[in-house]
């Protein structure tokens, strides 16, 4: 809208000084265009580099101060907050070195451009006005000379300005079109959807799985193991053997190249939807939205539950007397991420929302590390009813082995292999890892 109306009036002003002034006038009056586009060329393709390194920078410095800003407690306590200035001020340096060349250099040319303005005006005058002594033009074609070239240079000016705006947009679109060629999720591919009401057995099967994360290192090999409807299966094992990896194949949330099923189905054929109706995890870190107790409850449902089902949900998750001695009790707002709530409040919450769903399979990774003795035990007494009520399978994760004292089987895991799989008890009579572990000599 800028540009169009002065290129249409630097054309005409083109064509009325080709037609009412001599061509030795009109001639050094059309030279300002060429030199005034290949500066403002220079000026573009010099400083694109720049401004997508400055575009970077930023955004460097944004996720550094998420990050300071996450990590302020630990800042505090460890009194690295000089540390952390000094690596501030680094980066702020960096960019304002930058910032400070890009503006020399755009300031540079700047007056390159005003500088080819002016001298060509300068140069326009002198010959219109030297013309018009020696008769060659009237005072009246002085007049039209000065206006018309005054339209023919305000593209330029305008023109440096779009040219800016329109390199800034290329390199964000160019970004926005990397972000397009990155990998779809896989889990969101398009899926038959199936018949849930039938699921062949056995319900969960996963045969000679091995998984690597991107940077290659071998994190499970080789595991394989079926598991029945309505088992409670435990799965033990040192930290970084890969039980959170496991359970996040399980989930679709990795892919598991067809080796991970639910009945006949390779878990990474189901939709998502399919998914959720049917599994529900209970992650090592809970998640949380910044809203009230309600909605984080109630995080994920399909249904509309009312506030009696969200208060049986919680009192089963031995959040009761908490809520009820919030003023506001469900409408309680958390901070973002749960930050106004212990862990165990959090790991509670996240809970609760399982008693709502009720899936056909349960995988606890880790969810009840951060509660006390008593409020593990009510919550493992009402998951164990649960189990039995609903016919409910449940795979569940946990470092505090007597959690597990209950399960059907107990598979044990070292360094991404099965190594171990029996009852509670057979596990700590016979040697092994579990039994090293229950004896604390492995933690
Ligand atoms: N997103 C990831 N990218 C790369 N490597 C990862 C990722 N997540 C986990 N790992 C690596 O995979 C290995 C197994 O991790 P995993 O979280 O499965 O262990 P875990 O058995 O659940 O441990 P813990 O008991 O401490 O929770 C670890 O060595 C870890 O460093
Ligand atoms: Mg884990």
């Amino acid at each position: 809208m800028d540009l169009v109306p002065a290129i249409f009036n630097s054309l005409a002003a083109i064509i009325v000084i080709f037609m009412t002034l001599p061509i030795i006038l009109a001639l050094p009056m059309m030279l300002v265009i060429p030199i005034g586009l290949f500066i403002v060329y220079r000026q573009i393709s010099t400083q694109r580099e720049i401004r997508v390194e400055l575009l970077e920078t930023k955004a460097g410095i944004d996720g550094t101060i998420v990050e300071l800003l996450n990590g302020i407690e630990v800042i505090r306590i460890s009194d690295s907050v000089e540390l952390e200035k000094q690596r501030f001020a680094d980066k702020s340096y960096y960019l304002r070195k930058k910032e400070m060349k890009h503006h020399y250099q755009m300031a540079k040319y700047d007056i390159l451009k005003f500088i080819n303005e002016a001298v060509f005006t300068v140069l326009m005058i002198g010959i219109s006005v030297y013309l018009a002594t020696i008769n060659v033009i009237s005072v009246g074609n002085v007049l039209t000379a000065y206006l018309c070239f005054a339209q023919l240079i305000k593209p330029l000016e305008e023109l440096h300005r779009i040219f800016d705006e329109l390199a800034e947009c290329v390199v964000l679109s160019e970004d926005f079109f990397n972000m397009l060629e990155l990998p779809c999720d896989f889990s969101y591919l398009p899926s038959q959807p199936q018949d849930l009401t039938k699921i062949a057995k056995p319900l969960i099967s996963v045969d000679d799985i091995s998984f690597s994360y991107d940077d290659g290192t071998k994190v499970l090999d080789g595991i394989s193991f079926t598991v029945d409807e309505g088992k409670f299966i435990g799965i033990v094992g040192p930290s970084g053997c890969g039980k959170s990896t496991l359970s996040i194949l399980i989930c679709n949330l990795e892919n598991s190249h067809d080796k991970a099923k639910i009945g006949h189905w390779p878990i990474s054929r189901l939709s998502r939807h399919d998914l959720a109706a049917m599994i529900a995890l209970v992650p090592q870190n809970p998640f949380l939205i910044a809203g009230t107790i309600r909605d984080n409850i109630c995080y994920g449902l399909a249904q509309k539950v009312d506030d009696a089902e969200i208060l049986a949900a919680a009192k089963k998750a031995f959040l009761s007397s908490f809520i009820a001695e919030l003023p506001d009790g469900l409408d309680t707002v958390i901070a973002e991420g749960g930050g106004n709530l212990s862990g165990g409040q959090r790991q509670r919450i996240a809970i609760a929302r399982i008693f709502l769903r009720t899936p056909k399979i349960l995988i606890l990774d880790e969810a009840t590390s951060a509660l006390d003795n008593t409020a593990e035990k009510y919550i493992q007494r009402e998951i164990e009813k649960l189990i039995k009520e609903h016919n409910l399978t449940v795979l569940s994760i946990a470092h505090r082995l007597t959690t597990l004292e209950n399960c059907d089987e107990i598979i044990v895991f070292d360094d991404g292999k099965i190594v171990q799989r029996a009852k509670y008890h057979e596990l700590i009579e016979s040697k092994g890892i579990f039994s090293d572990m229950y004896h604390g000599r492995i933690k």
